[in-house]
């Protein structure tokens, strides 16, 4: 139980690393949660940094995901796949709403993909297809990545035996949808409204 405490709060505190926060003060001397969207993510670097930065962001932001897994995987004391599903989930509540920048981060996007490739790697891969598609199709990253949390749950409840995952994956990539769906309740509106901003225009 000590070790599972200890895994969430390692996973959280490594989640909490901004890097949007950190490549967008470091460069611009911003914070970034003043500019674009006000999100602290790779979608909002793009929008005020650049196509350089934001790729360097997201790359961060998925390796901390993918890291904070592996924790779990090595303090894991069974196989019922807890121990990883909950570090990978506590680095995505470290990501958007960090201890380290007064508990206001991002929407965990790019944490979330790092946490999911790494769990569920091939219903990630189907959903992350359909996903960079309907990004380039519509370039709503929003949409894009609604589309990524959903369609990783729905692959990953019917793969679920063939891939031998542990069942409670499934719970997790359901917990991790509903939240980022919350998370992009601003955005989910403007996209109904047909407000929200595209990428590759100016915001
Ligand atoms: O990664 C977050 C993305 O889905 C939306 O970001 O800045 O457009 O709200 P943003």
């Amino acid at each position: 139980f000590i070790a599972l405490i200890f895994t969430i709060i390692i996973g959280y505190l490594l989640g909490s690393i901004s890097f949007s926060y950190i490549i967008a003060k470091k460069i611009k001397k911003v914070d970034i949660r003043q500019h674009g969207s006000g999100n602290a993510g790779a979608t909002n670097t793009l929008r005020v940094l650049g196509v350089g930065p934001a790729i360097a962001v997201l790359a961060l932001d998925i390796l901390k995901g993918i890291a904070s897994v592996w924790i779990g995987v090595l303090f894991a004391a069974d196989n019922t796949g807890l121990f990883p599903a909950l570090a990978g989930f506590a680095a995505i509540l470290g990501h958007n709403w960090p201890v380290y920048y007064g508990f206001r981060g991002g929407k965990g996007v790019a944490t979330t993909i790092g946490v999911l490739a790494t769990l569920v790697f091939f219903p990630a891969l189907f959903a992350g297809i359909i996903a960079i598609i309907s990004i380039i199709l519509t370039r709503y990253v929003s949409l894009g990545s609604l589309l990524f949390t959903l369609l990783t749950v729905v692959f990953t409840f019917f793969l679920v035996d063939q891939f031998g995952y542990p069942f409670i994956y499934v719970y997790l990539t359901f917990i991790v949808a509903c939240l980022s769906f919350w998370k992009h309740r601003a955005n989910l509106t403007r996209l109904f409204n047909g407000t929200e901003s595209k990428i590759g225009k100016k915001a």
